[in-house]
């Protein structure tokens, strides 16, 4: 599975560059603006700065609801680096808009997925990724889990291509079970990678081993 990390917080984008795990960022209007990155010229700017830290995909997001305006944002956003994937909504355009990426052999990120109906949608239109919320799904009482493994399960049978990349991941416990149903990417916060890593019984047993160490080579 890879690891995305979903932030526009370029000191978080190195840390979790530097844990040696990371395949890739995704980033939203909302995450850019909590940075107070604004305006066009230094959006564009801060994605150049993101993509310079990365090896993997970054996506970037579309602010256009109309056809025109997302195909003349997502051709220049691609023009900024290599690694951008042009993120764009579930919406009728947006559907539209991906069919025309990807026969510009162009890369998107569907976004706000929320059923199996819409990435159905997305990847007949040649979606590279579809974004499914798992975290704002349970934050209403949907299983947003169950609805990867769903999508995973149209996939196969059909054979899409589209990477389903599990977003919206607000703990260790998503991580493992989309792990466990197949997600092909996770995309999440640093703190949530570095959870990962921690277990009480690594902390106290290293504290034993470095403790017998200094007892024998006092
Ligand atoms: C997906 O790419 C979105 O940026 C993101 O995962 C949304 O997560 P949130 O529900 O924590 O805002």
């Amino acid at each position: 599975m890879k690891f995305f990390i979903d932030t526009a917080n370029l000191k978080e984008i190195q840390e979790a560059y530097e844990l040696g795990v990371l395949d890739g960022v995704t980033t939203n209007p909302s995450l850019m603006a909590k940075e107070g990155i604004t305006g066009k010229d230094n959006i564009m700017r801060h994605y150049k700065a993101i993509c310079d830290i990365v090896d993997g995909d970054v996506s970037a997001e579309v602010v256009s609801v109309d056809l025109a305006g997302m195909i003349r944002e997502g051709e220049e956003l691609v023009e900024i680096d290599d690694k951008i994937v042009v993120k764009i909504p579930m919406t009728k355009e947006g559907v539209k808009a991906l069919k025309y990426f990807s026969g510009k052999g162009i890369r998107t990120n569907c976004t706000l997925i929320f059923s199996a109906g819409q990435a159905l949608l997305a990847a007949k239109a040649g979606a590279t990724y579809v974004s499914p919320f798992v975290g704002r799904l349970d934050d209403i009482s949907t299983d947003g889990i169950a609805l990867i493994e769903q999508i995973l399960t149209i996939y196969r049978n059909y054979g899409f291509e589209t990477q389903v990349l599990a977003a919206s991941i607000r703990h260790t416990m998503h991580v493992i079970q989309c792990a466990e149903v197949g997600a092909d990417v996770m995309t999440g916060p640093l703190s949530v990678m570095e959870a990962l890593l921690k277990h009480p019984l690594t902390d106290s047993g290293l504290e034993k081993f470095l403790a017998d160490y200094a007892k024998g080579n006092s």
